[in-house]
Protein backbone atom coordinates (compact mmCIF):
# COMPACT_ATOMS: atom_id res chain seq x y z
CA UNK A 1 0.00 0.00 0.00
CA UNK A 2 1.92 3.07 -1.50
CA UNK A 3 -0.36 5.76 0.87
CA UNK A 4 0.72 3.82 3.89
CA UNK A 5 4.32 3.78 2.85
CA UNK A 6 3.79 7.42 1.70
CA UNK A 7 1.97 8.82 5.17
CA UNK A 8 4.86 7.14 7.37
CA UNK A 9 7.34 9.08 5.50
CA UNK A 10 5.77 12.40 5.93
CA UNK A 11 6.76 14.48 8.44
CA UNK A 12 6.16 18.90 9.50
CA UNK A 13 8.65 19.46 6.90
CA UNK A 14 8.59 19.59 3.27
CA UNK A 15 10.13 16.77 1.48
CA UNK A 16 10.18 16.89 -2.49
CA UNK A 17 8.31 14.86 -4.87
CA UNK A 18 11.52 13.23 -6.29
CA UNK A 19 13.05 12.50 -3.06
CA UNK A 20 9.50 10.71 -2.06
CA UNK A 21 9.91 9.13 -4.95
CA UNK A 22 13.43 7.96 -4.48
CA UNK A 23 12.70 6.70 -1.00
CA UNK A 24 9.30 4.45 -1.92
CA UNK A 25 10.83 3.11 -4.93
CA UNK A 26 8.24 4.33 -7.43
CA UNK A 27 7.33 7.21 -9.79
CA UNK A 28 6.61 10.85 -8.79
CA UNK A 29 3.53 10.48 -10.21
CA UNK A 30 2.76 7.98 -8.04
CA UNK A 31 3.39 9.86 -5.02
CA UNK A 32 1.15 12.51 -6.30
CA UNK A 33 -1.80 10.12 -6.75
CA UNK A 34 -1.00 8.87 -2.90
CA UNK A 35 -0.63 12.47 -1.25
CA UNK A 36 -3.95 12.49 -2.72
CA UNK A 37 -5.66 9.59 -1.90
CA UNK A 38 -4.54 10.07 1.75
CA UNK A 39 -6.17 13.70 1.54
CA UNK A 40 -8.77 12.48 0.67
CA UNK A 41 -9.32 10.28 3.36
CA UNK A 42 -8.83 13.02 5.89
CA UNK A 43 -5.17 12.95 6.54
CA UNK A 44 -3.97 16.55 6.92
CA UNK A 45 -1.29 15.93 4.29
CA UNK A 46 -0.29 19.58 2.45
CA UNK A 47 1.08 19.73 -0.94
CA UNK A 48 2.97 22.82 -2.21
CA UNK A 49 5.71 24.27 -4.03
CA UNK A 50 8.32 22.63 -1.91
CA UNK A 51 6.62 19.59 -2.03
CA UNK A 52 4.61 17.47 0.28
CA UNK A 53 4.41 17.54 4.07
CA UNK A 54 1.91 16.78 7.34
CA UNK A 55 0.39 20.08 8.30
CA UNK A 56 2.15 21.22 11.80
CA UNK A 57 1.26 19.32 15.02
CA UNK A 58 -0.42 16.20 12.67
CA UNK A 59 -0.93 13.76 15.53
CA UNK A 60 0.65 10.83 13.40
CA UNK A 61 2.36 8.02 15.43
CA UNK A 62 5.99 9.26 13.71
CA UNK A 63 5.06 12.62 15.59
CA UNK A 64 3.52 11.54 18.34
CA UNK A 65 5.38 8.39 19.70
CA UNK A 66 8.89 10.34 20.57
CA UNK A 67 7.17 13.10 22.50
CA UNK A 68 4.83 10.32 24.74
CA UNK A 69 6.24 10.29 28.05
CA UNK A 70 3.94 7.81 29.46
CA UNK A 71 2.65 3.93 28.51
CA UNK A 72 -0.53 4.78 27.03
CA UNK A 73 -0.54 5.72 23.62
CA UNK A 74 2.36 3.39 22.45
CA UNK A 75 -0.21 1.25 20.91
CA UNK A 76 -1.26 3.49 17.76
CA UNK A 77 -3.75 3.37 14.63
CA UNK A 78 -4.22 6.82 13.64
CA UNK A 79 -7.11 6.73 11.26
CA UNK A 80 -8.00 9.76 8.79
CA UNK A 81 -11.90 9.57 8.39
CA UNK A 82 -14.52 7.27 10.65
CA UNK A 83 -17.50 7.26 11.85
CA UNK A 84 -16.64 7.01 15.43
CA UNK A 85 -12.87 6.32 17.19
CA UNK A 86 -14.82 4.45 19.86
CA UNK A 87 -16.33 1.55 17.05
CA UNK A 88 -12.70 1.39 15.61
CA UNK A 89 -11.32 0.78 19.19
CA UNK A 90 -14.32 -1.64 20.36
CA UNK A 91 -12.78 -3.81 17.00
CA UNK A 92 -9.02 -3.75 18.25
CA UNK A 93 -9.73 -4.23 22.07
CA UNK A 94 -12.44 -7.70 21.14
CA UNK A 95 -9.05 -8.58 19.20
CA UNK A 96 -6.93 -8.06 21.79
CA UNK A 97 -5.77 -5.13 22.20
CA UNK A 98 -3.11 -3.58 25.43
CA UNK A 99 -4.23 -1.12 28.19
CA UNK A 100 -3.67 2.54 26.83
CA UNK A 101 -4.17 1.59 23.16
CA UNK A 102 -5.11 4.58 21.03
CA UNK A 103 -7.53 5.14 17.78
CA UNK A 104 -7.13 8.54 17.08
CA UNK A 105 -9.24 10.20 13.74
CA UNK A 106 -8.55 13.43 11.92
CA UNK A 107 -12.48 13.65 11.50
CA UNK A 108 -15.40 11.48 12.39
CA UNK A 109 -19.05 11.73 10.71
CA UNK A 110 -20.83 9.68 13.37
CA UNK A 111 -18.78 10.81 16.20
CA UNK A 112 -20.88 10.36 19.42
CA UNK A 113 -21.22 12.63 23.21
CA UNK A 114 -22.90 11.81 26.13
CA UNK A 115 -26.59 11.81 26.50
CA UNK A 116 -26.94 10.17 22.74
CA UNK A 117 -26.17 13.11 21.64
CA UNK A 118 -23.52 14.11 18.27
CA UNK A 119 -19.86 15.12 18.95
CA UNK A 120 -19.31 17.20 15.85
CA UNK A 121 -15.30 16.56 15.17
CA UNK A 122 -14.13 19.10 11.86
CA UNK A 123 -11.02 18.81 10.94
CA UNK A 124 -8.21 20.04 13.26
CA UNK A 125 -9.31 18.86 16.61
CA UNK A 126 -8.27 16.00 18.92
CA UNK A 127 -10.66 12.83 18.75
CA UNK A 128 -9.58 9.90 20.37
CA UNK A 129 -10.44 6.81 22.32
CA UNK A 130 -8.33 5.03 24.99
CA UNK A 131 -8.49 1.41 26.16
CA UNK A 132 -8.41 0.37 29.49
CA UNK A 133 -9.08 -2.39 31.42
CA UNK A 134 -9.86 -1.55 35.34
CA UNK A 135 -8.18 -3.69 37.42
CA UNK A 136 -11.17 -2.17 40.36
CA UNK A 137 -13.97 -4.08 38.15
CA UNK A 138 -17.35 -2.86 38.56
CA UNK A 139 -16.44 -0.71 41.06
CA UNK A 140 -14.42 1.57 39.20
CA UNK A 141 -17.22 2.37 36.81
CA UNK A 142 -19.20 5.27 38.65
CA UNK A 143 -15.90 7.10 39.36
CA UNK A 144 -13.95 7.02 35.96
CA UNK A 145 -15.73 9.38 34.46
CA UNK A 146 -14.41 11.66 37.15
CA UNK A 147 -11.15 10.31 36.90
CA UNK A 148 -11.18 11.25 33.39
CA UNK A 149 -12.35 14.97 33.47
CA UNK A 150 -9.40 15.23 35.92
CA UNK A 151 -6.96 13.90 34.13
CA UNK A 152 -8.33 15.73 30.76
CA UNK A 153 -8.06 19.27 32.95
CA UNK A 154 -4.83 18.62 34.73
CA UNK A 155 -3.33 17.98 30.73
CA UNK A 156 -5.51 21.06 28.88
CA UNK A 157 -4.16 23.41 31.81
CA UNK A 158 -7.06 25.80 30.96
CA UNK A 159 -10.85 26.21 32.43
CA UNK A 160 -12.40 23.80 34.74
CA UNK A 161 -14.80 21.12 35.09
CA UNK A 162 -18.87 20.83 34.79
CA UNK A 163 -20.17 18.26 36.84
CA UNK A 164 -18.79 15.17 35.63
CA UNK A 165 -16.63 15.93 33.05
CA UNK A 166 -17.14 18.75 30.74
CA UNK A 167 -13.98 21.34 30.45
CA UNK A 168 -15.16 24.04 29.72
CA UNK A 169 -13.49 27.88 29.48
CA UNK A 170 -13.66 30.35 32.40
CA UNK A 171 -16.84 31.84 30.28
CA UNK A 172 -18.45 28.47 30.30
CA UNK A 173 -17.70 27.28 26.68
CA UNK A 174 -16.79 23.78 26.38
CA UNK A 175 -13.01 23.02 25.63
CA UNK A 176 -13.45 19.20 25.79
CA UNK A 177 -15.30 16.30 26.64
CA UNK A 178 -15.49 12.64 27.28
CA UNK A 179 -17.43 9.59 26.42
CA UNK A 180 -17.45 6.36 28.44
CA UNK A 181 -18.54 2.90 27.03
CA UNK A 182 -17.56 -0.20 28.90
CA UNK A 183 -18.01 -3.73 28.01
CA UNK A 184 -19.30 -5.84 31.09
CA UNK A 185 -19.95 -9.62 31.41
CA UNK A 186 -21.45 -10.23 34.91
CA UNK A 187 -18.95 -9.01 37.33
CA UNK A 188 -16.19 -8.57 34.46
CA UNK A 189 -15.72 -5.14 33.23
CA UNK A 190 -13.79 -6.69 29.39
CA UNK A 191 -12.99 -3.38 28.38
CA UNK A 192 -13.72 0.56 28.91
CA UNK A 193 -13.59 3.28 25.65
CA UNK A 194 -12.71 6.32 26.67
CA UNK A 195 -13.71 8.72 24.20
CA UNK A 196 -11.83 12.13 24.20
CA UNK A 197 -13.03 15.37 22.34
CA UNK A 198 -11.05 18.19 22.55
CA UNK A 199 -11.58 21.50 20.48
CA UNK A 200 -7.94 22.91 19.10
CA UNK A 201 -8.75 25.13 16.30
CA UNK A 202 -11.46 27.52 15.66
CA UNK A 203 -13.06 26.56 12.88
CA UNK A 204 -16.44 24.77 11.79
CA UNK A 205 -17.12 24.55 15.71
CA UNK A 206 -20.61 24.61 17.14
CA UNK A 207 -22.34 27.18 18.84
CA UNK A 208 -21.33 26.88 22.58
CA UNK A 209 -17.96 25.28 21.87
CA UNK A 210 -14.38 27.20 22.46
CA UNK A 211 -10.92 26.13 20.82
CA UNK A 212 -7.92 25.92 23.21
CA UNK A 213 -6.06 28.14 20.57
CA UNK A 214 -7.69 30.90 22.08
CA UNK A 215 -5.99 30.52 25.11
CA UNK A 216 -2.59 28.67 23.31
CA UNK A 217 -2.31 30.06 20.22
CA UNK A 218 0.65 28.33 20.08
CA UNK A 219 -0.81 24.61 20.55
CA UNK A 220 0.05 22.11 18.35
CA UNK A 221 -2.05 18.96 18.50
CA UNK A 222 0.47 16.12 19.06
CA UNK A 223 2.06 18.10 22.14
CA UNK A 224 -1.17 18.60 23.41
CA UNK A 225 -2.25 14.67 23.04
CA UNK A 226 0.73 13.59 24.26
CA UNK A 227 0.55 15.98 27.54
CA UNK A 228 -3.50 14.67 27.50
CA UNK A 229 -2.13 11.15 27.31
CA UNK A 230 0.36 11.07 30.38
CA UNK A 231 -2.46 13.25 32.46
CA UNK A 232 -4.88 10.50 32.27
CA UNK A 233 -2.28 8.03 33.27
CA UNK A 234 -1.36 10.04 36.02
CA UNK A 235 -5.49 10.10 37.09
CA UNK A 236 -6.38 6.65 36.70
CA UNK A 237 -5.09 5.32 39.97
CA UNK A 238 -7.47 8.00 41.73
CA UNK A 239 -10.12 5.27 41.23
CA UNK A 240 -8.84 3.23 43.65
CA UNK A 241 -9.15 6.07 46.34
CA UNK A 242 -12.25 8.04 46.31
CA UNK A 243 -10.88 10.36 48.93
CA UNK A 244 -8.46 11.87 46.87
CA UNK A 245 -10.27 11.57 43.37
CA UNK A 246 -13.00 14.08 45.27
CA UNK A 247 -10.55 16.28 46.24
CA UNK A 248 -9.14 16.30 42.97
CA UNK A 249 -12.05 16.80 41.10
CA UNK A 250 -13.45 19.55 43.52
CA UNK A 251 -9.83 21.93 42.89
CA UNK A 252 -10.67 20.91 39.16
CA UNK A 253 -14.12 21.99 39.18
CA UNK A 254 -15.74 25.20 37.55
CA UNK A 255 -19.14 24.78 38.48
CA UNK A 256 -19.29 24.33 42.10
CA UNK A 257 -20.94 27.26 44.57
CA UNK A 258 -22.72 27.98 40.99
CA UNK A 259 -26.06 27.63 40.20
CA UNK A 260 -27.08 24.61 37.91
CA UNK A 261 -30.31 22.92 36.24
CA UNK A 262 -29.69 19.12 36.27
CA UNK A 263 -31.65 17.02 33.71
CA UNK A 264 -32.23 13.50 35.30
CA UNK A 265 -34.44 10.39 35.21
CA UNK A 266 -36.60 11.96 38.01
CA UNK A 267 -37.17 15.27 36.31
CA UNK A 268 -35.48 18.71 36.65
CA UNK A 269 -33.51 19.94 39.24
CA UNK A 270 -32.15 23.70 39.77
CA UNK A 271 -30.43 24.51 42.76
CA UNK A 272 -26.88 25.26 43.85
CA UNK A 273 -23.90 22.90 42.54
CA UNK A 274 -22.74 22.49 46.65
CA UNK A 275 -20.45 19.55 46.75
CA UNK A 276 -18.87 16.30 44.91
CA UNK A 277 -19.63 13.18 47.24
CA UNK A 278 -16.97 10.79 47.24
CA UNK A 279 -18.89 8.07 45.63
CA UNK A 280 -19.15 10.45 42.52
CA UNK A 281 -22.76 12.07 43.24
CA UNK A 282 -23.10 15.96 42.53
CA UNK A 283 -24.73 17.08 45.67
CA UNK A 284 -27.43 20.52 45.12
CA UNK A 285 -28.94 22.80 47.63
CA UNK A 286 -32.35 22.97 46.65
CA UNK A 287 -34.41 26.26 46.63
CA UNK A 288 -36.58 24.71 49.51
CA UNK A 289 -32.77 24.36 50.93
CA UNK A 290 -33.42 20.68 51.03
CA UNK A 291 -29.63 18.64 50.11
CA UNK A 292 -29.79 16.34 46.86
CA UNK A 293 -27.62 13.93 45.40
CA UNK A 294 -27.69 13.25 41.97
CA UNK A 295 -25.38 10.15 40.16
CA UNK A 296 -26.73 10.69 36.72
CA UNK A 297 -27.98 13.68 34.18
CA UNK A 298 -26.95 16.49 32.39
CA UNK A 299 -25.98 19.55 33.98
CA UNK A 300 -26.33 23.41 32.56
CA UNK A 301 -25.17 26.39 34.22
CA UNK A 302 -28.47 29.18 35.25
CA UNK A 303 -27.00 32.24 33.87
CA UNK A 304 -28.35 34.35 36.79
CA UNK A 305 -30.04 37.91 35.56
CA UNK A 306 -29.13 40.94 36.68
CA UNK A 307 -32.25 43.44 36.79
CA UNK A 308 -32.05 47.45 37.09
C1 LIG B 1 -19.43 14.79 25.37
O1 LIG B 1 -18.96 15.83 25.82
O2 LIG B 1 -20.63 14.67 25.17
C2 LIG B 1 -18.50 13.66 25.05
C3 LIG B 1 -17.80 13.85 23.74
C4 LIG B 1 -16.87 12.72 23.39
C5 LIG B 1 -16.40 12.80 21.96
C6 LIG B 1 -15.31 11.83 21.66
S1 LIG B 1 -14.50 12.20 20.15
C7 LIG B 1 -13.67 10.68 20.21
C8 LIG B 1 -14.65 9.65 20.71
N1 LIG B 1 -15.42 9.11 19.62
C9 LIG B 1 -16.71 9.43 19.69
O3 LIG B 1 -17.59 9.09 18.89
N2 LIG B 1 -16.93 10.17 20.80
C10 LIG B 1 -15.71 10.37 21.55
Amino acid sequence: MLDVGLLELLGEDWQSGPALARRLGVSRQAVHQAAKKLAAEGYPVEHGPLGFRLAPGAPAPQLLIPRLRGRFGRAYRYLGRVESTQDALRAWAEAGAPEGALVLAETQTAGRGRQGRRWESPAGGLYFSLLLRPRAGLGALPLLPLVAGVGLAWGLGVGGLKWPNDLLDPQFNKLAGVLLEAEVLGEEVRHVLLGVGINVEPRGLPPGAVALRRYFPEARRHEVLARVLLALEHALPLVEDKEALADAWRRAALTLGRRVRVKWVGGVLEGLAEDLREDGALVLRLKNGKRKAVTAGDVELVRTEVTR
